[in-house]
């Protein structure tokens, strides 16, 4: 009995050695002292020993028993230790390397855009008018020839912040603005950029919150003419030196005669495709000449003045430029879209 014992205390002593991960431990503290192990099978075996030597060989085994377990118990420790050195070392995280460069800031397509929209104008002589965003009543809609029960109220229907003020629907109430601030004096020439509101739902051509820019010219002798040459001279810039435009007329309470303005598609160059609905052409503005109504409300006589005006939605004048499909690109944020227009 003693050499077997000692022979498993042995044998398990070097297995303990060569085992290389606790894991391995664990497999020989099961070989030999689990339920079923060596160990634990001699001890089953002591009803065949000799009833006086009982004490004795009991004795042994369960010092083999406790010397096994102190060096599995040391083994593991050891093993354990090593193993988890190795991998604190491994996930190591070097705090000192230099993050990802978040890289410089550009502006926003749209801001890009309008910039590039004033400057156009700012080169032939405007100057730049602004106005609230939250407009009263009477210059967003009355000044302009929109009483109450006007049927042009219904498209442009917005948030009212109280009876008076609304959240203004376009950025004609700043032709009034600048009118009321200069008159009598000429020649006013002001371009009005700015958000605008309306009571829209959100789908891939209309947002409740999107960006106009306004023009306005009084003077002696302005015609329609100006008006034709103004915008044409902005089509070209902005678009394309090839681009024609067309005036077709058209219907708005605070000009007369009124019309929607037309740029040959940026797509087809006219040719008629799938952007401009096979016509050649896209709408991208409303203008006409100020109707004498809202001279005299701006404090310029009809009599002796005439001016121009004009109104273009910059998200859509910029989907035509870069073939955007959808509104909606430009208030999600996706760095993807963004970033094509860090250049420009
Ligand atoms: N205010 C118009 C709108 O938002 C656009 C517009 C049309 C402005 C004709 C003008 C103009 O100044 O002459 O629908």
């Amino acid at each position: 009995m003693r050499e077997q014992v000692e022979r498993l205390l042995e044998q398990a002593r070097q297995q303990l050695e060569q085992a290389s991960r606790a894991s391995e431990v664990r497999d020989v503290r099961t070989r030999y002292l689990g339920r079923r192990g060596e160990i634990t099978g001699l001890l089953r075996q002591m009803s065949s020993v000799a009833p006086e030597q009982r004490p004795l060989v009991g004795q042994m085994v369960n010092q083999a028993k406790e010397q096994m377990e102190a060096l599995v118990e040391r083994r593991l420790k050891a093993l354990e230790s090593e193993e988890m050195d190795k991998r604190l070392a491994d996930e190591k995280i070097d705090i000192t390397l230099p993050g990802l460069p978040a890289g410089p800031g550009t502006g926003h397509v749209l801001v890009t855009a309008m910039k590039r929209i004033e400057d156009i104008f700012l080169g032939m002589g405007f100057s730049i008018a602004e106005g609230p965003e939250i407009e009263s009543d009477d210059y967003n809609f009355i000044k302009l020839n929109i009483p109450p029960d006007h049927p042009a109220r219904d498209m442009q229907d917005t948030f009212y912040v109280d009876a008076e003020h609304v959240l203004r629907t376009h950025t004609s109430p700043v032709q009034l603005r600048a009118m009321l601030e200069r008159a009598p004096q000429v020649p006013l020439r002001v371009i009005a950029p700015g958000r605008v509101y309306r009571r829209d739902p959100v789908d891939a051509t209309h947002l409740p919150n999107f960006t106009q820019v306004e023009g306005l010219a009084v003077d002696r002798n302005i015609t329609f003419g100006d008006l034709k040459g103004v915008l044409e001279e902005f089509a070209r810039s902005f678009f394309d030196e090839l681009t024609v435009i067309r005036m077709r007329p058209s219907y708005f309470p605070f000009t007369e005669p009124s019309a929607e303005v037309d740029v040959s598609c940026t797509v087809c160059m006219g040719e008629g495709c799938r952007v401009c609905g096979h016509s050649g052409w896209l709408e991208v503005l409303g203008a006409g000449m100020v109707h004498p109504q809202v001279l005299e409300n701006g404090g310029y006589d009809p009599g002796a003045f005439t001016g121009f005006a004009f109104g273009m939605g910059v998200e859509r004048l910029t989907m035509l430029k870069y073939g955007i499909d959808d509104l909606r690109h430009y208030y999600q944020n996706d760095q993807k879209f963004l970033r094509q227009f860090r250049s420009l």
